[in-house]
């Protein structure tokens, strides 16, 4: 199926009778078919409380300066805590980890209570158990739409490696064979 995102193509190649909200779930599938990690990032808020979500938009911009991105949606509760912050941290996950995306991608929910945390570098909450860590200065945000993007100056990171956890087609997966 070909489906055009351009309002001004749209009627074009837009299979007929094709609701907004059909093709926005279209591209949403199609986007699915990338294949990537799967994130938790944290902070504080205002009050210094810990926050946190599930992130797979999170990549790699520059290596000089070390730079990262991930974009995080206007609607999140946490969306001031990151995008007013002064920094955050980006855990990777490993396989065996899905249920700490899944807790992470709770609304509101009581995260912070339900893992193993200490509180790191800048006071940014930060997970005792991922394959890689990054901790980050906030240096800007960007419009993207309803989505912004924050991009991140890495300050200190790690990793400890192992299988990691994947994410395709809205669904967790095991990486094939070597
Ligand atoms: C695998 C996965 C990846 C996600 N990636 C993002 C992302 O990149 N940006 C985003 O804003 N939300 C993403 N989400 C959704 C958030 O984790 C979810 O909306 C969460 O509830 C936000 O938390 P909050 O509303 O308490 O701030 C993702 C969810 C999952 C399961």
């Amino acid at each position: 199926m070909t489906v055009s995102t351009n309002p001004a193509t749209a009627t074009e190649t837009t299979p007929e009778g094709q609701t907004p909200a059909e093709r926005a779930r279209a591209l949403r599938d199609t986007l699915g078919q990338f294949t990537t990690g799967v994130t938790v990032v944290t902070t504080v808020d205002s009050s210094g409380e810990p926050v946190g979500m599930t992130v797979n938009s999170f990549n790699s911009v520059s290596l000089d300066p070390a730079l990262i991105l991930w974009s995080i949606d206007r609607s999140a509760l946490s969306y001031s805590a990151f995008t007013q912050g002064q920094g955050f941290a980006v855990h990777v996950l490993k396989g065996d980890q899905q249920h700490v995306s899944n807790l992470f991608a709770g609304r509101g929910a009581d995260k912070f209570g339900q893992v193993k945390w200490h509180t790191g570098p800048g006071g940014i909450p930060q997970l005792d158990d991922c394959a890689a860590l990054f901790h980050c200065r906030r240096v800007q945000n960007i419009d993207g739409g309803d989505h912004t993007i924050l991009l991140g100056e890495v300050v200190e990171f790690s990793a400890t490696g192992g299988d990691p956890l994947v994410f395709h087609c809205g669904r967790y997966r095991a990486l094939a064979g070597e």
